[in-house]
């Protein structure tokens, strides 16, 4: 892993009744953020988490909480989750026709503008936004649902998004999620994803959260080399 290298720890995974303990074990294994997914049931089949539950993660952890809109409309709850506790707010490019004002809107807010594609999305998409982000989230599976399998089709868009990126000089970090584990994560170092967003591999590790979250570390630590 490099100093530059972020794992974010997804908590969709995590042991509901034992919420923090659970981000604590994660952070203290070195887990830099903790992502929050909110799914309304709309853009995403399912109902999760919400502003009550960024509140929660916001008591528990000590590190920055990445909070990741799954939900349509997004423009109009960004205040809702800043004032909740979200670092990192980041929204779907799929779902809002006013994406350069929601981008702004979030730092006005305060906090760090992150834009998600889906696996569907084409990189390009996100050229005229690139100025207005913090993060770049290239999704790895289908969003919705923790535990599927990485989607080896997307490996292509993460490198143009990395040459985009250095092409126009911006810092904004690049983030992958979905099926990200030791045993995928060295080809999305590789593409030039920086940041780790990982729910099973952290949460439903068989030794719990904390092996978890040094399995996943010491693997993007072998494939930085
Ligand atoms: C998927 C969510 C992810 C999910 C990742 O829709 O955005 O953050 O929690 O889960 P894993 O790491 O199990 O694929
Ligand atoms: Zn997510």
């Amino acid at each position: 892993m490099e100093a530059n290298d972020i794992v974010s720890a997804s908590i969709l995974s995590a042991d509901f009744g034992h919420l923090a303990d659970d981000i604590k074990a994660a952070e203290d294994a070195g887990a830099d953020w903790i992502h929050v997914d909110i799914m309304d049931g709309h853009f995403v089949p399912q109902i999760a988490l919400g502003p009550v539950l960024v509140r929660a993660c916001r008591k528990a952890a000590k590190v920055p909480l990445d909070v990741h809109l799954m939900v349509d409309d997004p423009g109009n709850r960004l205040e809702t989750y800043v004032d909740a506790g979200a670092d990192w707010l980041s929204v779907q490019i799929e779902t809002s026709p006013h994406i350069d004002r929601v981008l702004r809107r979030i730092r006005e807010l305060g906090a760090h503008p992150g834009i998600v594609l889906n696996p569907g999305t084409p990189a390009d998409s996100i050229q005229e936004v690139i100025d207005l982000v913090d993060l770049v989230l290239v999704m790895t599976v289908n969003p919705g649902y923790s535990g599927q399998s990485f989607l080896a089709s997307v490996m292509r868009k993460i490198g143009d998004i990395r040459s985009m990126l250095d092409a126009a000089g911006s810092s904004a970090r690049l983030e992958v999620d979905g099926g990200i584990s030791p045993a995928t994560v060295a080809q999305v170092v590789q593409a030039g994803a920086d940041t780790f967003v990982a729910a099973s591999a952290i949460f439903k590790h068989g030794d719990g959260p904390a092996a978890g979250t040094r399995e996943l570390i010491e693997a993007i630590r072998v494939a930085r080399g």
